[in-house]
């Protein structure tokens, strides 16, 4: 019998062979097909990267021009997808909302795609997906809120698109180029564990959709995706108890409760800076000055920042700048995990296409500590 290996958590276990991403922290990098994503962050806007994510190399003028119009095309959701928001009660998180339009949008693809898992029909349903994620994304908020549902624009690009659809205004040119900044550095992170959960489902040679909707529901926890809400709750807590003056000791006192403070630490980052989350830093001054309470929440994040890595040794991941920079943006915070979801679809469609591509089902063993030899008859049914 093999050696018995128990991490938990899978922590440090290698799962699969991958040519998509890495993140080597000795180097302090995060690998995307062979490119440092803060480089591709700082040169490129989202819908070239997820071209690359999805396909493998960085497209070409052609390649990109009919991606970029493949995008724009197929934006456009049925209009059951909005019948299906207004029968939600008002209470459904949007994320729900978005992980049950995923599943039913499936419906619409030609059951003999969804059934024959090859990288190719991953791809093709993947990028009719990734079209249509802002538009289920940004109107399942609107019908959940009463508001009239805002149609794609297809002369808008991805990202501007998006925010117009979010706010039912077109953005300004620095709203629109920041939050595709932070597009781009959601979009594709290793294996962390909504990855690896679109990976198992798809193992099962199950389909892209399926895989995504498994995603969704991991996306959505708090030790994973849900942290970047909770750092705008965090700050909007710390700023009506008093601000700036009073946020080292409202860090000190949920510390001292044991308490984790959302949006720093990462398992494999560790007690290192998060490269995603240096770079969203430096295009927070300029938001918070358009926005009247912009600047003492920024003095609240650097305090906040100070206090952890004095007192835990620990650094920002990139939550922490996203929670911040989507309030100043004017976006609802209950849209900050779906909007994370809606960048990652091109590492998750990319991901569920490798595993299709170099398929071994995934089936851990356990070790087990229940009991043994019990038998039915030992109870007693009155
Ligand atoms: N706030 C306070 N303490 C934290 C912390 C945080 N955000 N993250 C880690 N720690 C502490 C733990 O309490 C523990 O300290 P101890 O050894 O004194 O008990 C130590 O750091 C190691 O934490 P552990 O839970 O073992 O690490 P992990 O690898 O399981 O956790 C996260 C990784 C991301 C789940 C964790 O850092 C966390 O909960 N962060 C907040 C949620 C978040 O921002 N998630 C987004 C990730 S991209």
């Amino acid at each position: 019998m093999a050696q018995e290996t128990y991490s938990p958590g899978l922590e440090g276990v290698i799962a699969t062979i991958t040519e998509i991403s890495y993140l080597d922290v000795d180097h302090g990098q995060i690998l995307v097909r062979g490119y440092d994503l803060i480089e591709l962050a700082r040169h490129l806007s989202y819908v070239p990267v997820a071209y690359l994510v999805i396909h493998g190399h960085l497209p070409n003028d052609e390649e990109l021009a009919a991606f970029d119009q493949r995008l724009r095309e197929d934006a456009v959701v049925p209009q059951e997808v909005y019948q299906l928001f207004q029968l939600m009660p008002k209470t459904t998180a949007v994320m729900d909302a978005q992980r049950t339009a995923i599943s039913f949008l499936a419906s619409y693809e030609d059951p003999a795609m969804l059934r024959t898992p090859t990288p190719e029909n991953d791809i093709a349903m993947g990028t009719r997906l990734l079209a249509r994620m802002p538009v289920i994304t940004a109107n399942a908020y609107r019908v959940l809120h009463d508001q009239p549902v805002v149609e794609p624009d297809p002369s808008l690009g991805f990202s501007e698109n998006f925010l117009y659809m979010i706010t039912g205004q077109k953005p300004d040119e620095t709203a629109r180029r920041i939050f595709d900044l932070t597009l781009t550095c959601y979009i594709e992170h290793e294996m962390p564990n909504s990855t690896f959960a679109a990976r198992v489902i798809a193992s099962t040679l199950s389909d892209l959709y399926g895989a995504v909707t498994g995603a969704t529901a991991s996306l959505k926890g708090p030790l994973h995706g849900g942290a970047n809400e909770a750092v705008a709750h965090m700050l909007l807590d710390i700023l009506e108890q008093g601000g700036a003056d009073v946020a080292e000791r409202y860090i000190l006192d949920r510390l001292a409760r044991k308490e984790r403070i959302m949006g720093f630490g990462h398992r494999v980052y560790m007690k290192k800076y998060d490269p995603r989350a240096a770079l969203m830093k430096d295009f927070i001054p300029e938001l918070a000055k358009r926005h009247p309470q912009g600047e003492e929440l920024y003095r609240i994040y650097q305090i906040v920042e100070e206090t952890m890595h004095r007192e835990k040794g620990l650094f920002p991941n990139a939550d922490y700048p996203v929670g911040l920079i989507y309030y100043l943006l004017g976006i609802p915070i209950d849209l900050d995990t779906p909007i994370f979801l809606v960048a990652r679809t091109a590492g998750l469609v990319a991901h569920v296409a490798e595993q299709h591509a170099h398929n071994r089902l995934f089936r851990p063993r356990v070790r087990y500590e229940g009991p043994r030899d019990l038998h039915p008859t030992q109870v007693t049914v009155h």
